[in-house]
């Protein structure tokens, strides 16, 4: 299929052009009248133009975020009317299900049984489980021991947060980000990524529809050396929150330091999962599958080294090359599809790169590690792509490939299983599957990594923390752990005498 061009979307979202950029409360294109394209990964044809910002307009985003921030309706709201915008968001979300869906898939290439199933209800949920804390942010009475004194804290926003999200979730990073940042009272300019914009700013007209004050909100599109870099540089923003590859979240962190801004960031990981011979085979195999594979690979905790104790090595291998190749890889718009393209001409790239590497290192490929043809000949496709005989140092074993790309690594026993699966910048995520309850919590224990899933893979909850050790980043997101990277603390000293 190679004319996706106008898709079956009612919204006139897609007809905009351009695509416009949310500033203050109004819809404007760029201070430049310059756009930039997005593509449908699935055909690589142009789905939209999309105003593209840069310093400008970032600077009048911030100026409008500091202005609602200090003098707008919104620090006079109560936190329970803040709570209610956020449940009439969660609502307006759910409302706008097929579309938002539709636009996630066209724009990312996911499977839309996944963006309907999965991207759009996590979305939602995520304002909603934030709605309920708005009320709940509370500061402390402290016994100090000096007479007379009533000594207290506030727990108050940080003010203005620039956020800077990447492509393979483009949705639910944009709630990981906002929903906590507002519910704690500060303003947001939001930066989605350059691939895919489109939700982002269709999630920006709900924001206003659900009636948040202008100003609070700010959604700029561009690119990240442009507006990103401006964000991250401006001297009025007080923190910055990024999801993104460990490289540029380093860079970020330096040019905080000038500001001495706040920062958290969520970045890649190499991420391993342990099959243990103990462990019930059949939901192993299909959770290695899904560890690897969702999300075409393109996700920041990808179980990507996959360690497999070598009495059940050929049983787990041949199980997976054989699920693997009973997936369906496809447009992302067809319901059938369980793998759709990469997000972008440049990603496949990098993951084809990988995979000549890793051939060229001596590792062998026991399925996958070529595109498709036929009819998806013109998307970013990859097959699901399986190395063996890979050794640890390997560049393969050790970079993130951000693809459905899985190493196959086995292993004698436990100490060394934890030992090599520490062996890594990263310390993301960790799967451990065995039904030996011991072992499941002595390992769990053992690994370096900020989650850690036994008997299963990829449960995301808006309840549970979530974030790296090591170079995956700074600070956690999700449960009340957030609400810490959101909020400072005052303390107030009152003499009573
Ligand atoms: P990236 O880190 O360049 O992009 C993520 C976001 O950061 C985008 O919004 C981008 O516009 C912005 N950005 C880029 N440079 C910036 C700068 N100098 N200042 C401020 N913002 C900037 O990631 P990219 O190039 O799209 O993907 C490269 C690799 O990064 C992937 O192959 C993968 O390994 C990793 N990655 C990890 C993600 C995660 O969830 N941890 C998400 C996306 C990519
Ligand atoms: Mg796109």
């Amino acid at each position: 299929m190679t004319t996706q061009a106008t898709p079956d979307i009612k919204s006139p979202f897609l007809q905009q052009q351009p695509v416009k950029m949310l500033i203050g409360g109004q819809w404007v294109e760029s201070a430049s009248g310059k756009t930039f394209e997005t593509m449908n990964p699935s055909t690589g044809e142009v789905l939209a133009h999309v105003a593209e910002g840069d310093s400008e307009d970032v600077n009048r985003a911030v100026a409008a975020a500091r202005k609602a921030f200090e003098s707008g309706p919104w620090p006079k709201l109560t936190p329970s009317q803040r709570g209610r915008l956020l449940l009439k968001l969660a609502d307006l979300i759910e409302q706008n299900t097929e579309e938002l869906a539709q636009l996630e898939t066209l724009d990312n290439g996911k499977p839309i049984k996944y963006a309907k199933g999965g991207d759009v209800p996590l979305t939602a949920d995520h304002f909603r489980y934030f709605a309920g804390w708005a009320t709940k942010i509370e500061g402390e009475t402290i016994p100090v021991s000096i007479p007379n004194m009533f000594t207290y804290t506030l727990r108050e926003p940080l003010g203005v947060v620039g956020q800077i999200i990447p492509w393979n979730f483009p949705l639910q990073m944009a709630s990981w980000k906002l929903a906590p940042a507002l519910t704690c009272g500060n303003t947001v300019i939001l930066k989605p990524a350059e691939q895919t914009p489109l939700t982002a700013l269709r999630l920006g007209e709900l924001i206003c529809e659900a009636g948040f004050p202008a100003g609070v909100v700010n959604i700029i599109p561009g690119f990240g050396e442009t507006a990103g870099a401006a964000l991250v540089a401006h001297p009025d923003v007080d923190k910055i929150a990024f999801t993104g590859s460990t490289e540029v979240g380093k860079k970020i962190a330096r040019v905080c330091t000038d500001t001495l801004k706040k920062v958290t960031l969520e970045l890649g990981g190499k991420s391993p999962n342990i099959i243990f011979p103990d462990a019930d085979m059949k939901f192993a195999i299909r959770g290695a599958l899904n560890a690897i594979y969702f999300n075409q690979g393109e996700v920041c905790t990808a179980g990507s080294r996959l360690f497999i104790h070598s009495s059940v090595y050929d049983q787990v291998m041949s199980g997976l090359s054989e699920g693997a190749s009973r997936m369906k890889v496809g447009v992302g718009l067809d319901p059938t599809t369980d793998m759709g393209p990469l997000v972008s001409q440049e990603q496949l790239n990098r993951v084809t790169g990988y995979i000549e590497t890793g051939k060229n290192e001596g590792a062998r490929i026991i399925t996958g590690g070529e595109r498709p043809g036929g009819d998806i000949a013109q998307g970013y496709f990859m097959r699901p792509t399986i190395f063996d005989g890979v050794q640890d140092e390997m560049t393969i074993a050790r970079e993130e490939i951000f693809g459905p790309v899985v190493v196959a690594l086995p292993f004698e026993d436990v100490e060394e299983v934890a030992t090599r699966a520490n062996k890594s910048i990263y310390g993301l995520a960790a799967g451990v599957w065995t039904n030996d309850v011991k072992k499941a919590h002595k390992v769990a224990a053992a690994l370096k990594a900020g989650v850690v899933w036994v008997n299963t893979y990829n449960q995301f909850d808006a309840a549970a923390p979530f974030g790296g050790y090591k170079q995956s980043g700074y600070g956690r997101e999700m449960g009340h752990a957030v609400l810490d990277a959101y909020t400072q603390t005052k303390t107030v000293w009152v003499n009573l005498r």
